[in-house]
């Protein structure tokens, strides 16, 4: 499909109106249509997701636009609860299109399932033993998933640790599994479970633990992207940005914002798409710590234009099909809007989408600050609570922002001059 995802006055549009433009530019059926709307979810099927549901909680879910990854265009679907990140995210890929949008690289899915053997008596033997069985170890791996391994993916290495506990010394071994385009922890705790009686015969111990590690560094994506000086603001803001970014190198009270900020875009993506964001946040934030200290997950430079260059590089275990995906047709819907053929075009997107969101961030905060932006939400929350409804609600907010008197009473007094 080949549209642009610059949407000039989307953002002005009713809801209607934004879901009409989208079904128009992605040729959406009038059932997708009405997942969009809410109104398809099966209580049956949310009630296999967990366990005791007794209702569901709505989000909001928006499209950020104007993305350009690897040369296609994309329309990001985003769920979250904060205003002014859609809008942030939108605006700093609007930047990014005059020099081609954002580049971004794949390292491929290899996830890491690990097994804890304790009460190993020889480490050197069982090593050896385990060395020497690798091929043996992976094609037992591999039986459980005939589809995974058609695919040319499956379980393709063995990694041995030694880890020195309080209590004792365990032998742990990472299987590495290409799970491809799923997320694919089912697919390696399954491999796990079916290779302990071997892999206890061959260290002579026990298998404790046996399960996915959250911290895929084999597993990341890189995105980068040139942010034209004269469109964040001129030299000076591109300079602010450098300092606001050297603070949250060396300073973790600072970086855990600054890295929540890019989580912001990062877990919006996910949480529309049926992803596990609690992994992703989860591996994020000890990737930060790789280099020495908690650091920015994003780097920055300023070219020799005075441009600023930005880059993100963070590791992701998502997923485009399997899991929780199949059972919600949001999801399924949300992936489609996204298109993305396959789970690297995914995770080029999704750090293009947290790369921006730093940025945008941080242009905010170097200039006008964050609390304009946020102003119009709280706006809108004092008008429904002085029973502004409907189209009222953004009227009596924006009055009230012009004349820079947000009030629970300058709202009642709107309202009753609107209802005259
Ligand atoms: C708010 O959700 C995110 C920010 O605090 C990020 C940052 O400070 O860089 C604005």
């Amino acid at each position: 499909m080949s549209f642009s995802s610059r949407i000039p006055n989307f953002y002005n549009l009713s809801i209607e109106e934004r879901r009409k433009t989208i079904a128009k530019l992605l040729q959406l059926s009038e059932d997708e249509i009405t997942i969009l709307e809410d109104r398809s979810v099966d209580e049956n099927n949310l009630n296999i997701m967990i366990e005791n549901v007794i209702g569901k909680l709505s989000l909001p879910l928006g499209i950020a636009t104007n993305f350009i990854v690897n040369e296609k265009e994309y329309l990001v679907p985003m769920v979250i609860e904060e205003s002014s990140v859609v809008a942030a995210a939108s605006h700093a890929a609007k930047i990014t299109r005059k020099t081609g949008g954002f580049k971004a690289e794949y390292s491929g899915s290899f996830a890491i399932g690990q097994i804890q053997v304790i009460n190993v008596q020889d480490f050197d033997l069982a090593e050896k033993n385990i060395q020497a069985n690798i091929p043996k170890l992976l094609e037992i791996a591999n039986s459980t998933n005939k589809i995974l391994t058609k695919l040319g993916g499956g379980a393709k290495d063995i990694e041995i640790r030694r880890i020195k506990g309080q209590f004792q010394s365990y032998l742990v071994l990472h299987l590495i599994v290409d799970v491809k385009d799923a997320m694919g922890a089912n697919a390696v705790n399954t491999m796990l479970e079916v290779l302990k009686p071997e892999i206890e015969k061959l260290t002579e111990g026990t298998i404790l633990l046996r399960i996915i590690s959250n911290l895929a560094d084999k597993r990341y994506v890189k995105a980068e992207a040139i942010f034209d000086k004269d469109e964040l603001g001129g030299k000076d803001i591109v300079d602010k940005i450098l300092l606001a970014y050297d603070f949250a190198n060396n300073d973790k009270y600072r970086c855990t914002t600054h890295n929540k900020g890019i989580m912001n875009g990062i877990i919006a993506v996910l949480l529309a798409t049926g992803n596990d964001t609690r992994a992703v946040e989860a591996g994020a934030h000890v990737y930060a710590t790789k280099d020495d200290g908690y650091k920015s997950l994003t780097r920055f430079s300023k070219n020799k234009d005075g441009d600023l260059i930005g880059c993100l590089e963070i590791p992701l275990s998502i997923g485009i099909l399997g899991g929780a995906i199949n059972v919600n047709p949001t999801y399924k819907l949300a992936l489609k809007i996204l298109d993305a053929s396959n789970v690297e075009e995914f995770a080029c997107v999704v750090a293009a989408v947290g790369l921006a969101q730093n940025v945008a961030a941080l242009r905010a905060l170097v200039s006008e600050g964050i609390q304009k932006g946020h102003m119009t939400l709280h706006a809108r929350n004092i008008a429904m609570n002085a029973g502004a409804k409907g189209t009222k609600i953004e009227e009596i907010a924006q009055q009230m922002i012009k004349e820079n008197n947000i009030s629970f009473d300058r709202a009642k007094e709107i309202l009753q001059k609107i209802n005259i």
